[in-house]
């Protein structure tokens, strides 16, 4: 476990090493970010963006929450949304879940922490949506499957906003992927759920959804 006066300390050999390394490093971060990649993702200690990735700073716009939500008003998430596509220019947009995700076992099993309860709650929706197929699994798939199925309609939520409805019309090149990450192997999956345009949303929404329930059951 680090002290506080160790994450200075590393923090200042971090950054020696980079200039080390790579002379002008962080002078060339200071023109301007231009990453390519928005990570929406859960904001579980043991799923860091950049590292999973092997992105560095500059590269990639991050966005964390408990669970990996995006919710309509939620003008904290839309407002990155909203950065990111219209500023910033991101060619892709990626919804991360992981496997192992407390929000979702709290979700999933009704279990109550307190005003968390009110956030949870669109996971419960999700799990409320796909009750049938959820109950079909075999128990132990359940809590995966719902990790899948809440990235599955995160993706959706970021599409049907306003800021990709009108990025869309415009013609602008942004896709919105879900992935899920297992916290057990280090891997990222792909739930084959990449968006690029309003059109598509309904039958990739579909088949994402079986492809999921094929996977566990
Ligand atoms: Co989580």
């Amino acid at each position: 476990m680090s002290s506080l006066q160790d994450l200075f300390t590393h923090n200042r050999a971090w950054a020696d090493q980079m200039e080390r390394e790579r002379p002008g490093f962080f002078t060339s971060l200071t023109k301007q970010q231009s990453p390519k990649y928005m990570w929406i993702g859960c904001s579980d200690s043991r799923v860091p963006a950049n590292q999973i990735t092997g992105l560095e700073p500059g590269e990639v716009f991050v966005h964390r929450n408990v669970a990996n939500i995006v919710v309509h008003s939620d003008l904290n998430a839309l407002s990155a949304i909203q950065f990111a596509v219209e500023r910033l220019k991101v060619e892709h947009i990626m919804v991360v879940g992981h496997y192992g995700c407390s929000g979702v076992q709290a979700a999933l099993e009704g279990a109550r922490i307190g005003l968390a309860d009110n956030w949870i709650r669109h996971i419960q929706d999700v799990r409320d949506r796909h009750r049938t197929l959820l109950e079909a699994l075999q128990e132990k798939q359940r809590a995966n499957a719902l990790c899948d199925l809440n990235v599955i309609e995160q993706v959706v939520n970021v599409c049907v906003s306003t800021v990709m409805v009108d990025a869309w019309a415009r013609g602008q090149k942004v896709t919105i992927h879900g992935w899920a990450f297992g916290v057990h192997d280090g891997l990222l999956q792909d739930l084959q759920m990449s968006v690029a345009s309003t059109d598509s949303i309904e039958p990739l929404y579909r088949a994402a959804i079986e492809g999921v329930i094929a996977a566990r059951s």
